[in-house]
């Protein structure tokens, strides 16, 4: 009976060792294949790090276009905001997560966005994912949906395309000829059609044709889908971003709190039904909890305060002509910026964060923009203006550009 007993027991040991064996050799042989994938990016230069700055740099890299970031009125909200709420939402919108005064900023925010209803999301990027996602569902459509988007898109309107399995025809970027010849093709298609466009593109600042984008979609019938991200606050008559200009005729507007807002969450305005319809099916809306209240409360008091800051956008505008002239000047290109952002179209990744490198140096951070962020082969140095900017900023910028111009010549 011992002898049977050594033997269970060392059977046991000898399985555990064995066990241990397998599965650090199968962890070893998982941690490979991310280090592989690693290795792509490395010898692409395509290998992001998280970096922080202690020296205190010139920063052209924020999209806090406003400078509200920091703004004392703001930051009193803030404080207001943890007096008057509990700190976290404690549940979904649909469960223990809602509050009035939300949903009185989304009827705000769906009458300065000329739509019939909002509803709001935690992040920009989730907001794209989950709406695309659920609004091209084949199962509810009974069809697969045409959608049409812009090359330059974001990758949040890609990733919520592709979670829900459909093909993307690309336009070339801002070419509404190359994307009335795809609708064209497509005319007598009874397929459900969505053309899917970012108002102001966050790469290289260049506006999308919204009237001309309007009518196409209403000559072939299509769901007019925009991201107004890098327009909200900035933009557009009442400076809640360029769709509220063209009234009616856009048919879902996605925007984010993250950007010009300085904070964090996004919106989505469109008809009633879609907005019911998204409460009812976006898993990233329904499966997610809220944001918390402060942030939420601070982001309505901030909404309120875009039509008044119009001193602000005629500051940003006024160095972004200031730097548009300097760069001319200079003979610097930029993409075909005519906004805020400035997106400077380099011949590879290496050049890109070589430029980079150089300003940094000299106590100025832009962004380096590398693929996926832009398309394989492409990379560019991205520059965005705030309203916190000073001329002085735009000639210490415009002093190291200028010693780098050998660079941008293509
Ligand atoms: C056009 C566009 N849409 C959506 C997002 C995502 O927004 P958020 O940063 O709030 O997640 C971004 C972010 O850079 C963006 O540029």
């Amino acid at each position: 009976m011992t002898a049977i007993n050594e033997f269970v027991k060392k059977f046991y040991v000898l399985s555990y060792y064995m066990y241990l064996i397998l599965f650090i050799f199968g962890k070893f042989m998982l941690l490979n294949f991310y280090k592989k994938a690693l290795k792509v990016k490395q010898s692409t230069l395509n290998y992001r790090t998280l970096s922080t700055s202690s020296s205190p740099l010139l920063c052209f890299s924020s999209n806090d276009y406003l400078g509200l970031s920091n703004h004392p009125q703001i930051k009193k909200h803030w404080t207001e905001a943890i007096n008057l709420y509990q700190s976290g939402a404690t549940g979904s919108r649909l469960l223990s997560g809602n509050h009035d005064f939300i949903n009185a900023f989304e009827t705000q925010i769906a009458l300065d966005k000329h739509q019939e209803a909002a509803l709001i999301f935690n992040t920009g990027f989730q907001a794209n994912l989950t709406i695309l996602a659920t609004l091209l569902n084949k199962q509810v459509l009974e069809q697969e949906p045409m959608v049409f988007a812009d090359r330059l898109n974001h990758a949040s309107m890609h990733a919520g395309c592709q979670l829900a399995n459909v093909r993307q025809q690309r336009y070339q970027h801002l070419d509404l000829n190359h994307l009335e010849t795809l609708l064209q093709k497509s005319h007598q298609s009874p397929h459900p059609k969505f053309i899917l466009t970012e108002s102001i593109f966050g790469m290289d600042g260049d506006q999308a044709d919204l009237e001309g984008l309007a009518a196409l979609a209403e000559k072939y019938d299509a769901f007019l889908y925009v991201d107004e991200a890098h327009a909200t606050g900035v933009a557009g008559t009442s400076g809640y971003g360029l769709t509220p200009d063209v009234k009616g005729r856009i048919h879902g507007v996605m925007g984010t709190f993250s950007k010009a807002l300085g904070l964090a969450g996004a919106y989505f305005g469109s008809d009633q039904v879609i907005i019911d319809y998204l409460i009812n099916y976006a898993p990233g809306f329904i499966y997610s909890t809220a944001q918390p209240f402060p942030l939420l409360y601070t982001a309505s008091k901030t909404w309120e305060m875009v039509p008044h800051l119009e001193k602000q956008r005629e500051h940003l505008q006024y160095l972004s002509h200031l730097l548009q002239e300097k760069l001319r000047y200079l003979g610097i290109k930029t993409a075909t910026s005519t906004s805020h952002i400035f997106g400077f179209v380099l011949e590879s990744s290496g050049k890109t964060l070589e430029v980079a490198a150089i300003l940094k140096a000299q106590g100025i951070t832009v962004s380096a923009i590398r693929p996926p962020t832009v398309p394989m082969g492409t990379s560019r140095l991205r520059i965005a203006l705030r309203a916190n900017h000073t001329e002085n900023d735009i000639h210490q910028l415009i002093e190291i550009l200028s010693k780098c111009a050998h660079f941008f010549e293509q």
